[in-house]
């Protein structure tokens, strides 16, 4: 089963910005854990980090034709800004974790609101890179049972 992460704008820089909110552990250092996760769980994934936000759609969109099964997301800033990212994902109709390093919640008010949580299968925020970890965990085993069971 192909599982895609996507991160979004800034979070290349990651490792050396703002640390005391987000961490000190580097986009790369993030992307090897879930490697090694993923390869527990028996999925294959891959990893995509745009600033643009027209990459970030294409990228959905080529979801389909690439076979991906379901993505975990972390749209940084464009989660607070963007109808189109939304639309993309509405289109793919593809199931999706949105996940957030720290608690967009406990931060400004214009970060509390983000277009995809509504149509998100689980949401996962303020567990800095851990939110990484348990989002996909929580994709891949929603994907292997039937969404009653999930709830159990
Ligand atoms: C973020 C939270 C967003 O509000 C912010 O714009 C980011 C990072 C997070 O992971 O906590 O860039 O998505």
């Amino acid at each position: 089963m192909k599982i895609l992460v996507i991160h979004g704008p800034n979070l290349n820089l990651l490792g050396t910005r703002e640390t005391s909110m987000y961490g000190s552990e580097t986009l790369e250092e993030i992307n090897n854990t879930l490697s090694e996760l993923a390869l527990k769980l028996g999925v294959e994934l891959s990893v995509f980090q745009s600033n643009s936000e027209s990459a970030i759609i294409e990228r959905i969109h080529d979801c389909l034709s690439s076979g991906i099964k379901g993505l975990v997301i972390n749209p940084a800033a464009y989660g607070h800004t963007s109808i189109a990212i939304r639309d993309a994902l509405l289109a793919t109709a593809l199931p999706f974790v949105e996940v957030h390093l720290t608690n967009v919640h406990s931060r400004e008010e214009f970060r509390r609101k983000t277009y995809l949580s509504d149509i998100a299968r689980g949401v996962v925020v303020g567990f800095r890179s851990k939110s990484y970890e348990l989002g996909l965990l929580g994709l891949v085993h929603s994907l292997d049972k039937a969404d009653d069971e999930v709830l159990k």
